[in-house]
């Protein structure tokens, strides 16, 4: 058993900017963070258009970048959030310049060089190159470095929070006095079960992408925090807005995950063309290629199911050479070693699922419904993106999230004690699994049926058929894991059908087509509902 002040369970921008303010504070408070594998590894890592800032106050203005915020949110925001979010966003981006992360400046004027995504009336997209999110998790785990009162766990994977059921009390959803005393960890190397108690926890997991077969998501996005909150009886929301970002790189070999063509590509001119070479973006909204998300990437859809193919393309052929090559020499490398050379050829793209919308309801400071408990980053429904995130906003709401729940943490820490009655895991009766090769047919059963039943277009038909086929999935897994010894496969396959399960329920609760939920039996707005809280 072993007792930490703080437990931080991510090691994304979310988890490590929390932690390091909080280290940088209060030296004397000991922080633990967990990572279930190496700690380069997370969302964060991948991000590649970057952070939107309000920055050039000559042509920007709050107001703008809230504006635009609201309307990719079409109406489901949180109006506080999204102003709190957008004024404090500039000087959380200088906390984190002031660690140390470059952005790109423009070689005339020694300003900082800001990008355009969908749905942005202003540049305001600090980036590093096209490898923003390589720059920033590289930033945060060399500041974690130097704080002794970080300790960093790589390979452990957090099971389940610890609240008062494991002390034998009847835990229902009503209840308003849930505590979080700490959480179970699989340490994954030497495959013991840990007990960690904690005064406070945070959960800062990221993402659920890989519940779709195409996701530029890595694989370690799971939902494990989502699924470990639901299970333990806290409030999650609006999980029916899932973002489908509109251009990753078809790969008919398949890629897991997918290569993200990032929007910022767009923002710098690129042009969608149907499969034929036409264009085809202004007969589906004004702002043609550079439309919100959720905008985009329906109309691809459209014009995929009409041509029969899977993919539309990406063209960048009148783009300059040495300007594309300055700002993404990712993205022409690896089109490059799939034998696309932009300059010449189109680049054939998809839709891929890209960001959970939804997840863990937080209060403005970062407060879960469960006490001693916090959430940060993707894994929350924070109010910022409503029913649909503007680009370049997850990194910028993290950082604003990270740096209030230290504050609050700092404030309320000492109301806290770590409760020593928590009884260790209890794992007697457990076999090691015989047939390991059934959880990868279940995870692929599971992808095949979000996709084609709970993906950018839905229908009531098909929510039904998708929650039908994801009881008997439950069901089979829920009696393989009471039986068996835990494993990460298993557990984040557990994970993955509870975010299946409450994306397909929470698409059904909604009876309008809205924002990132579309479906054939609704009309757009048909009937404003606040939330989808579960
Ligand atoms: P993550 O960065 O995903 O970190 C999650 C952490 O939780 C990891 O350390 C992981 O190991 C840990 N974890 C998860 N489950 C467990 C468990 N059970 N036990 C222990 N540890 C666990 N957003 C932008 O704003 N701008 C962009 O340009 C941008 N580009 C993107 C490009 C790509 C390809 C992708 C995939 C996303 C992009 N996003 C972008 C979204 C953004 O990167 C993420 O939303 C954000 O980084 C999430 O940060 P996070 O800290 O919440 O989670
Ligand atoms: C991109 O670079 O297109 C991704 C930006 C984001 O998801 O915010």
């Amino acid at each position: 058993m072993q007792k930490t002040d703080v437990l931080i369970i991510g090691a994304g921008i979310a988890g490590l900017t929390t932690a390091i303010k909080l280290a940088e504070r209060r030296k004397d408070l000991d922080i633990t963070v967990f990572t279930k594998t190496i700690k380069q590894e997370s969302n964060t890592k991948y991000a590649q258009g970057g952070v939107a800032a309000v920055w050039n106050h000559e042509i920007d203005s709050y107001d703008k970048h809230i504006g635009d915020t609201l309307d990719a949110g079409d109406g489901l925001c949180d109006p506080e959030v999204v102003s709190f979010v957008v004024k404090e966003g500039p000087e959380r981006v200088q906390d984190i310049i002031d660690w140390g992360a470059r952005f790109d400046k423009s070689i005339e004027s020694n300003q900082y060089d800001l990008g355009r995504e969908g749905g942005h009336s202003e540049n305001r997209i600090l980036h590093f190159k096209d490898i923003t999110g390589w720059e920033i998790q590289r930033t945060l785990s060399d500041r974690v470095a130097l704080l002794e009162n970080i300790k960093i766990h790589e390979h452990y994977f957090a099971i389940d929070l610890i609240t008062q059921h494991h002390l034998g009390q009847n835990i229902t959803r009503l209840r308003d006095d849930i505590r979080c005393y700490g959480a179970y960890a699989l340490n994954t190397k030497s495959g013991n079960i840990e007990t960690f108690l904690s005064k406070v926890t945070v959960l800062a997991t990221g993402g659920s992408g890989q519940v779709y077969r195409n996701t530029t998501n890595p694989v370690i996005a799971t939902g494990d925090g989502i699924a470990m909150m639901y299970r333990a009886k806290g409030r999650i929301a609006n999980m029916e807005f899932v973002q489908f970002h509109p251009t990753a790189l078809y790969n008919p070999a398949g890629e897991n995950p997918s290569f993200l063509i990032s929007e910022a590509v767009r923002g710098f001119g690129a042009i969608l063309r149907r499969v034929n070479g036409e264009q085809f973006m202004e007969g589906y909204d004004a702002r043609k290629s550079l439309a919100p998300r959720d905008i985009v990437a329906r109309a691809i859809d459209s014009e995929m199911k009409k041509s029969g193919e899977d993919f539309v393309y990406l063209d960048c052929t009148h783009l300059d050479r040495e300007a594309f090559m300055e700002h993404f020499p990712n993205i022409y490398e690896k089109c490059k070693d799939v034998g696309i050379n932009v300059f010449q050829d189109y680049i054939p793209v998809t839709p891929a699922c890209h960001y959970i919308c939804g997840g863990i309801k937080v209060d403005y400071k970062g407060r879960s419904s469960i006490k001693q408990l916090y959430a940060c980053g993707e894994c929350t429904s924070s109010g910022l993106h409503g029913a649909n995130r503007l680009a370049s906003n997850s990194l910028l709401e993290a950082m604003v999230y990270g740096h209030r729940i230290h504050a609050n943490i700092l404030e309320e820490i000492e109301n806290y004690k770590i409760d020593n009655k928590i009884p260790e895991w209890d794992a007697t009766g457990t076999t090691q699994p015989k047939e390991l090769v059934l959880l990868t047919q279940s995870q692929r059963e599971l992808k095949e049926i979000m996709s084609s039943y709970v993906g950018i277009v839905r229908s009531n038909v098909r929510l039904k058929r998708a929650l039908d086929r994801l009881y008997l999935l439950y069901a089979e897994t829920e009696r393989l894991y009471q039986s068996s010894v835990i494993s990460p496969q298993l557990c984040e396959l557990r994970n993955l059908i509870t975010i299946a399960y409450l994306i397909s329920r929470s698409a059904a609760m909604r009876t309008e087509s809205r924002g990132l939920h579309f479906t054939t039996d609704y009309t757009y707005k048909n009937n404003f509902i606040e939330e989808t809280l579960m």
